[in-house]
């Protein structure tokens, strides 16, 4: 990204948070002190994409405990799980989620002593922000880890298509598809985006958009309906997308409209990529099948930036996600390595090696 913007960071005791709502029209950031206004954030769409969730999370978590009341070693650690309780409510379908408030009660359990000699909260208010900061610095070498080696993947001249905002901006930063983009472009090869714009909240139009041209990464931006007939017109060469949720198989969830794009892509016979970290991986859940998909209130498809564009009253159904079964999936680029068919056994080699 350029210099200056970051997505979310840790500073002075609060959570600074870019307002992805208003982009690109403002780039204004949030300051939240109190651990719901993270939650709200995260609710609302300020900050959004799995792994960005992911770290908001175990910041708000953080935050949230610096003024958990710590008058007994039990209300201290009730405090702290009511907190824990209410962030995993926020989004359902992304795991980063989950995966981060697991990371969060791992260590608020390995500084927290139940010895009855009482708690040292202050020893576990700082472990926890200690452990959110290092989750976002992390985030971001592991993307671009993940980016160097799905770079690899990405011919010099490659056409490619992307859904919804996989980039720095749904991360700590650098980006996941977007960053194999990234890497690409780095290594000097000429890659040509084409963006669609994902409704119902534009993350392509209003994220993906701006994000590649604050690069000078050429993009072009579609509307969602266009990209079977460029498909058809021969003038896409692969598709890169993020991953909310990836269950055992390699079935995964992503921004509503990714399986219509895997469908397209194979009657194409056009490579389909999935860039996601690990801790987007759920080996507990052995299909799709079983991904909660979360559905949003319907105002997002009734209205455009408060613009009513349907008639009041009119049915509305927006589930947030999809899920693309793993065979329609070529690969799945991660951090630890390039999965491919079956990626239960590869999936779980690479999760062994980073534990
Ligand atoms: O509803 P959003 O904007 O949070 O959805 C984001 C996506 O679907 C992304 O593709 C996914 O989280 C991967 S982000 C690296």
């Amino acid at each position: 990204m350029s210099a200056g913007i970051s997505t979310l960071s840790w500073r002075n005791n609060a959570v600074i948070l870019l307002d992805q709502k208003l982009l690109p029209a403002e780039e204004r950031f949030l300051t939240c002190t109190h651990y719901e206004e993270v939650l709200a954030a995260i609710r609302d769409l300020t900050v959004r994409g799995a792994p960005a969730i992911g770290v908001a999370t175990a910041m708000g978590i953080a935050l949230g405990a610096l003024t958990l009341p710590d008058d007994s070693p039990e209300a201290f650690q009730k405090g702290f799980e009511t907190m824990c309780n209410a962030f995993a409510q926020a989004r359902p379908t992304a795991r980063n989620l989950f995966w981060a408030i697991e990371r969060m009660k791992r260590c608020f359990l390995e500084n927290y002593s139940v010895d009855g000699s009482g708690t040292d909260s202050a020893k576990v208010r700082q472990a926890l922000v200690a452990e959110a900061r290092q989750m976002a610095e992390e985030d971001v070498a592991i993307n671009k880890r993940l980016g160097r080696l799905g770079q690899a993947l990405i011919p010099d001249g490659c056409r490619i298509l992307t859904h919804c905002n996989a980039g720095a901006l749904a991360t700590a930063g650098y980006g996941t598809a977007l960053g194999v983009i990234r890497a690409a472009h780095e290594a000097g090869k000429q890659v040509q985006v084409f963006a669609d714009e994902t409704r119902p909240v534009l993350q392509g139009a209003r994220l993906t958009a701006w994000e590649l041209q604050q690069e000078n990464i050429p993009v072009t931006l579609i509307t969602d309906n266009m990209a079977g007939f460029l498909m058809k017109q021969r003038r896409i060469d692969c598709i890169i997308v993020g991953a909310d949720r990836i269950a055992a198989n390699g079935d995964t969830a992503n921004k509503i409209g990714t399986y219509t794009l895997a469908v397209l892509a194979k009657v194409h016979s056009i490579p389909f990529y999935v860039a996601a970290p690990l801790s987007t991986v759920d080996m507990q859940l052995s299909s799709g099948e079983d991904i909660p998909i979360e559905e949003r209130p319907g105002e997002e498809i009734l209205t455009i930036r408060g613009m009513q564009i349907a008639p009041a009253g009119v049915n509305v159904y927006n589930p947030a996600f999809d899920v693309t079964p793993c065979s329609y999936i070529s690969a799945i680029i991660t951090e630890a390595g390039i999965a491919e068919q079956p990626y239960e056994s590869s999936l779980k080699e690479f999760l062994l090696s980073i534990s």
